[in-house]
């Protein structure tokens, strides 16, 4: 009997021990783009592999078997996707997609949040912590306060000035270029003003989508039962960022940046699918190289004399080719080439016979080249592809073609180059080493600032006070403006009472006589700017240089 009560009581205090360490967790993933949702759901896996209740919302598939989560799928609504593939090089077209693409998801995302499964999750469920996965979605963070928890933001790439000062981050404009730039560190003059123009404009685009958010948030959120859109704002735990130390700019981050670069890599690569491994392991001698431009650039946006030129320079290497390709009409047969529709992209690039990586130049697949020390030929689309090539060439990951004027030569010089010339693969080994180096692996990272929120009710204790204020006391205009008043007034004061009379009247008699009975008959304001000016200046001389 007493055997029994003992283990009844063992048994609920075990009960209520995993309880009180398992909190209740918000995945917050409504992203339509495949790759960003590959980020989030390694972001939270972690959790899920800890043992948390983890509960996913997205409006796109999960292929997860092997995890225990609870999903809730929610209807996917129509994309806009074009201009998605259209030449988005330059300022103003990119600056003129993003403001496409922003107003178009701000729509779905108001269609995601009024669906009403998200609503009835929302009438009857409760949580601790809520991750966001961030593309334009801003007024989601409603949803924090709506459950009265803390939240963290999962962003795919490295912080943007936006996301920057969401979390107080310091927009380093003369050596942390926009992401969208292009520019590499470090710049230069004419890149510094470029860098300017385009944070100007950044600005200014994103000052006009957080006023629309503003409108979707009060609709989503009304002023009489939350907290208000701009304070919401200023209630952001942690922002978490898919960059390491050297992949990204060098910066500066604030302690609620939380780095976890590469968090979308295996740690260890899963099994490659039987045709696929035979393909690359009898490629052994030859290497293989690995075709991919992503999930958002699908055949349709590529047009016949591109595909042509890749064929025709593909088919022609003696390396093994993988393809990945979306249609079933192929761009041409090849024994050397294998075409997938899906393809397990991380472990492919972790076999040792991958030799080259031809990439849009996505943030994801240029983490996981580098990771596994392939190199690339870089051929980008759009928004931050281009920055992501710059930089891989800059750092001797690859080359950058432009798709524009590509031809069939100059494709084929770029792929024979990173093949033949070693300096490509050894410094992308090299780097891989450094990215790999860490005191706690990407996922480990992030389970580890999840759960630091869940002990401590949030991080408002590591907050930067700069989300407090506003420009000018920010920029310190105000401060400036004051010492400058004092230093007048000082200034103005001192030279009254420490020219001596005689040196002044000495001063003064140098000056043309005429000039003199006229300053004196008609105002004395001049007699004081010259005051003004020694005491700033200094010596005689320069004085006298004005009278
Ligand atoms: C958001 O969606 C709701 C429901 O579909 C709609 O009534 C509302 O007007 C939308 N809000 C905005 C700002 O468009
Ligand atoms: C290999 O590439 C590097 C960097 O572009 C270049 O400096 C070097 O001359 C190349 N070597 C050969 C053998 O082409
Ligand atoms: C702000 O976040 C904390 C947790 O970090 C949460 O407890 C609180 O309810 C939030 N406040 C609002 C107004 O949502
Ligand atoms: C003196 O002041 C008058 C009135 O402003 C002006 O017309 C005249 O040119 C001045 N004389 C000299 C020598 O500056």
């Amino acid at each position: 009997m007493l055997r029994v009560s003992i283990l009844t009581i063992l048994a609920v205090l075990s009960v209520s021990f995993t309880v009180s360490h398992s909190a209740r967790i918000l995945g917050l993933f409504t992203s339509h783009s495949k790759s960003h949702l590959i980020v989030h759901m390694n972001t939270i896996r972690p959790m899920i592999e800890r043992g948390h209740d983890v509960t996913i919302v997205t409006t796109i598939p999960v292929k997860e078997p092997n995890l225990k989560f609870r999903h809730i799928k929610l209807k996917q609504p129509d994309m806009d996707r074009s201009g998605i593939a259209q030449d988005t090089k330059g300022l103003f077209k990119t600056m003129q997609l993003m403001m496409k693409v922003s107003t178009n998801l701000l729509h779905l995302t108001n269609l995601t949040i009024n669906d009403p499964e998200m609503q009835k999750l929302m009438r009857e469920e409760s949580f601790d912590l809520v991750v966001m996965g961030y593309f334009f979605n801003d007024f989601l963070i409603g949803v924090a306060g709506h459950f009265k928890c803390p939240l963290i933001i999962n962003w795919m790439g490295s912080p943007t000035q936006h996301l920057g000062k969401l979390v107080g981050n310091p927009p380093e404009i003369s050596y942390v270029p926009s992401l969208l730039s292009g520019l590499q560190q470090p710049m230069g003059f004419f890149d510094r003003v470029i860098s300017y123009v385009f944070s100007a404009v950044e600005l200014g685009l994103f000052s006009y989508v957080n006023y629309r958010m503003d409108q979707y948030y009060s609709y989503n959120f009304p002023p009489d039962k939350y907290p208000s859109y701009e304070d919401m704002k200023k209630n952001v735990s942690l922002l978490f960022v898919n960059t390491y130390l050297s992949q990204g700019y060098i910066q500066p981050n604030v302690p609620t940046i939380i780095q976890i670069g590469g968090i979308q890599i295996k740690p260890k690569p899963d099994p490659l699918p039987q045709d696929i491994k035979e393909f690359i392991d009898s490629a052994a001698e030859t290497g293989v190289i690995y075709f991919c431009l992503g999930s958002n650039i699908g055949a349709d946006f590529l047009t016949p004399d591109f595909i042509n030129i890749i064929f025709k320079v593909l088919s022609g290497v003696k390396q093994n080719v993988i393809w990945k390709w979306d249609k079933d009409e192929l761009p041409g047969e090849s024994p050397n080439i294998l075409y997938k529709k899906w393809l397990p992209q991380d472990d492919i690039l972790a076999h040792p016979n991958l030799k080259l990586f031809i990439t849009h130049a996505g943030g994801g697949g240029v983490a996981e080249a580098q990771y596994h020390g392939v190199p690339m030929v870089a051929i980008p689309f759009f928004a931050d592809q281009f920055s992501n090539a710059n930089k891989l060439q800059k750092a001797g990951h690859g080359i950058v073609v432009d798709k524009g004027t590509l031809t069939e030569d100059l494709f084929r010089k770029a792929v024979l180059e990173v093949l033949e010339n070693t300096t490509y693969t050894d410094s992308v080994k090299t780097f891989s080493r450094i990215f790999r180096d860490r005191p706690l692996s990407a996922r480990d990272t992030a389970a580890y600032w999840m759960e630091y929120v869940l002990r401590h009710k949030g991080a408002k204790h590591l907050q930067s006070p700069a989300i407090h204020m506003n420009a000018i006391q920010y920029y310190g205009l105000d401060v400036i403006a004051f010492l400058i008043g004092v230093a007048y007034v000082v200034c103005k004061e001192s030279v009254a009472h420490t020219i001596p009379d005689g040196e002044e009247k000495a001063l003064i008699r140098r000056i043309d006589n005429t000039v003199l009975q006229n300053i004196t008959r008609r105002s004395d304001l001049p007699t004081n700017a010259e005051r003004v000016m020694q005491a700033i200046c200094g010596t005689r001389e320069k004085v006298s240089a004005f009278t």
